[in-house]
């Protein structure tokens, strides 16, 4: 079994979208090991988003996470990294299939970063450092 960190971002806890996410997590099979509600500090993204540094949407990404309190969970199941990016639907919520937490419920706000609801760990190497990063006692 595998287990990844998801991020419920500001946008989607400021709409009120937080029970849906989850309850999508849960009806596909996977089990919540830990959650916590913060809002993230510099140090904390900064380590996060550490492959975006330099890229055009690093700064604005960076400015929208610590914008309000997000929720951190981590997520287990057998193939839960790739199964959790199935449900999320691709970063640009436009073009994300209808079914997916980004393509249900996303959209485009013409704003300089995608606040498009979601985050999930993107290979096993991505999970161990996040999950060490947001749950350094898991
Ligand atoms: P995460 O699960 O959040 O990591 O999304 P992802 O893996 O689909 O995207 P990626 O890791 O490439 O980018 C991290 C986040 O940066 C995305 O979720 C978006 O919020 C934002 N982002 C990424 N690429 C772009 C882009 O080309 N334009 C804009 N405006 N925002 C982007
Ligand atoms: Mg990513």
């Amino acid at each position: 079994t595998e287990r990844t960190l998801v991020l419920v971002k500001p946008d989607a806890v400021e709409r009120g979208l937080t029970g849906e996410i989850l309850r999508r997590v849960e009806a596909k099979g996977y089990r919540l090991v830990a959650a916590e509600l913060r809002t993230a500090d510099d140090a904390l993204l900064a380590a996060h988003y550490a492959e975006h540094e330099g890229k055009p949407f690093y700064a604005p990404l960076v400015d929208f996470m610590r914008s309000g309190p997000v929720l951190a969970v981590v997520a287990e199941g057998q193939r839960v990294i790739e199964g959790f990016r199935a449900l999320a639907g691709t970063t640009d919520p436009t073009g994300a299939a209808p079914g997916t937490i980004r393509g249900d419920l996303g959209r485009d706000w013409g704003l300089a970063v995608q606040q498009n609801l979601v985050h999930g760990s993107d290979s096993p190497e991505s999970a161990a450092r996040e999950i060490g990063l947001w749950f350094p006692g898991l």
